[in-house]
């Protein structure tokens, strides 16, 4: 049973060939002639908020030939206390397939494996494998590839997104400098974990920044930390504006999976300017997912 839990358990291989696999559903969109998913329902089980993540999936399901249901937590009995596995024992007897947006990364990992259908991390508090599969796509359209690039994230080092950044750069060999607060960098225990990766960690965002060719970033408080006022006062010095990009290499570009916060983490002007770039990673979202689904039921589209 293929599952899309995390980065983490990805192996390289597959990481490139779902985006080569990606690349070709970009171009060939609306020209589809085979629609692997037809007669299948997928769930999409969404503990948090989505705009991109849910409306990428649920087209992407239809785009394959199949049908999206949505489900809220509080729609359902999982935000009444109902366990996750028999959740997951319910749906694994009804539906074909499932997109989970969670907290915990164990509930995914339960999730998949009491459910025995394929399961896809939508985002959980450790990773989110998927948006990280869609900026690698971006980058290879941009830049032409990693290889040979350094790629900065300045912001939360242990946040869902700098976590996964963390698990490509182990896995795809590329520089990843990673600038946060000292107290929001990733704990010793995690980066034991990424031995033999070209990984530094600092807490100078220059330092980060310079010549680097990706400068990537997230929102200071992720969903489930809203009000941790205490927390985001820490990120001051950490916002991608004009002048921390004077830094960056020549024809640079910025990520940010998105939602942003302007005036927060990027600037207005920093945003606007990079636009192209940051909605066409949000954009990839739909072709990767396609891709991610289709090759899950075994089944590769040209
Ligand atoms: N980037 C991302 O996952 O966006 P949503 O929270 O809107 O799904
Ligand atoms: N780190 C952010 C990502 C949002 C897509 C969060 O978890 O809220």
């Amino acid at each position: 049973m293929d599952h899309l839990l995390s980065i983490e358990a990805m192996h390289p291989q597959n990481i490139v060939k779902y985006i080569d696999h990606a690349v070709t559903l970009k171009t060939r969109r609306g020209q589809h002639e085979e629609f692997p998913l037809t007669g299948q329902v997928w769930a999409l089980i969404f503990s948090k908020s989505s705009t991109r993540t849910r409306v990428s999936f649920e087209v992407g399901i239809r785009e394959l030939g199949g049908s999206p249901i949505f489900l809220s937590q509080n729609e359902i009995h999982l935000g009444r206390g109902e366990p996750i596995k028999d959740t997951a024992r319910v749906l694994g007897r009804m539906v074909h397939g499932a997109i989970i947006r969670t907290y915990q990364q164990k509930d995914v990992e339960d999730f998949a494996a009491y459910a025995g259908i394929p399961t896809i991390n939508a985002l959980t508090d450790d990773e989110h494998p998927c948006q990280i599969l869609a900026d690698l796509l971006t980058i290879r359209e941009k830049l032409g590839g990693w290889d040979g690039k350094k790629i900065a994230f300045v912001g939360d080092g242990y946040s869902n997104m700098a976590r996964s950044w963390c698990w490509a750069a182990k896995h795809l060999g590329f520089e990843f400098v990673l600038a946060s607060p000292p107290e929001y960098q990733p704990p010793a225990e995690f980066l034991s974990k990424l031995g033999g990766a070209n990984i530094t960690v600092t807490s100078n965002p220059k330092h980060a920044v310079a010549g680097a060719h990706v400068v990537n970033t997230d929102v200071w408080l992720s969903m489930g930390q809203e009000g941790e006022t205490e927390k985001e006062a820490t990120f001051g010095p950490y916002q991608i504006n004009a002048q921390l990009l004077r830094e960056a290499a020549s024809g640079h570009i910025v990520l940010h999976c998105l939602p942003a916060y302007r005036g927060k983490e990027i600037t207005e002007d920093v945003l606007e300017q990079h636009s192209d770039t940051i909605f066409q990673q949000a954009e990839n979202r739909l072709h990767i997912q396609k891709g991610i689904m289709a090759r899950m039921v075994k089944h590769r589209i040209i």
